[in-house]
């Protein structure tokens, strides 16, 4: 694996390899990675392509400093990893090299519209223009061909779908299911930073999602929904939302016609870590 830090570094090499062929499949992550993100750089190696991986944990999307402060960081390992993974590249810029200008000499307002106002985009004011603004930095210093993303992030998925429509960017995106524990526990970097009986703890998560999944019937959701926060309230969090949304555009459905394709999403505390995750139903 080569690893670069400059940003011009890496665009010369990755054009001078497009030029001889090659496709350039690129999943962005924040590091400390667990076996979701490595799924992502399979999916690129299955595909034949140059596989790049970044790991930069960008202040731009925190809407939280300490949650910023806390982010685990594990390189060593996910350099490991990824070699293990058979990543051909990563990135590892610093936050000068990828905001040279300061992060507002690099600011705009991308017009994401509706997905800006709901779920993780109202809990999470300026998170996904943060999202955006470095995905795009990203994607003008890499010129993915592909570009992997996991489901595990619904919403994020919509965001930058969304990015690469308004700014003309010709890369295809490839969405990949949410790796989870044999508990059914989303894997997440924040886990890392809970002991073995908060991840038990967790698992709610999944199971509320669950029972959603197996008892969204046509007609009126809205009680069913109450039940499902009551649920993870009772269970000890604190819950920012869960709901049930058309999958296709994250409408949210409170009568159920029994014909479009819904998705369950949640987002709640558990202390002081936020966990989110999705199911489609
Ligand atoms: P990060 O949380 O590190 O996630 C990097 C990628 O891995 C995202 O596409 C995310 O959806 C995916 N991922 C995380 N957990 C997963 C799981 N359990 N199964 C499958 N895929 C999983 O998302 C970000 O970083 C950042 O917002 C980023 C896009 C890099 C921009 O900074």
């Amino acid at each position: 694996m080569i690893l670069f830090k400059k940003a011009a570094d890496i665009t010369a090499w990755l054009l001078k390899s497009k030029t001889a062929g090659k496709k350039i499949g690129f999943i962005p992550t924040m590091g400390a990675l667990h076996p979701g993100h490595i799924s992502l750089i399979k999916a690129s190696k299955k595909a034949g392509s140059i596989s790049v991986c970044s790991i930069f944990v960008n202040p731009a999307q925190f809407n939280d400093a300490k949650d910023f402060d806390n982010y685990p960081s594990t390189i060593e390992k996910d350099i490991d990893a990824l070699e293990k993974a058979g990543c051909d590249i990563l990135f590892l810029p610093s936050v000068s090299e990828m905001y040279p200008a300061g992060r507002m000499g690099n600011a705009k307002n991308y017009d994401l519209g509706y997905l800006e106002t709901v779920l993780e985009g109202e809990y999470r004011p300026g998170h996904f223009q943060g999202v955006c603004l470095v995905v795009h930095r990203l994607l003008n210093i890499i010129p993915a061909d592909d570009l992997y993303l996991g489901q595990k992030d619904y919403q994020q998925c919509m965001v930058i779908k969304k990015l690469v429509e308004l700014e003309n960017i010709n890369t295809t995106i490839h969405i990949c299911p949410t790796l989870r524990e044999t508990s059914g526990l989303a894997m997440s970097s924040r886990n890392m930073r809970r002991t073995e009986e908060s991840q038990k703890q967790a698992l709610k998560i999944f199971e509320t999602l669950s029972y959603l999944k197996n008892n969204s019937k046509p007609g009126n959701l809205t009680a069913l929904k109450q039940t499902a926060i009551d649920n993870l309230t009772n269970a000890g969090f604190k819950v920012d939302y869960i709901e049930i949304a058309d999958a296709g555009n994250l409408d949210i459905i409170n009568h159920w016609d029994g014909n479009s394709k819904l998705v369950a999403v949640a987002a709640a505390f558990l202390g002081e870590v936020r966990l989110i995750d999705n199911m489609l139903l």
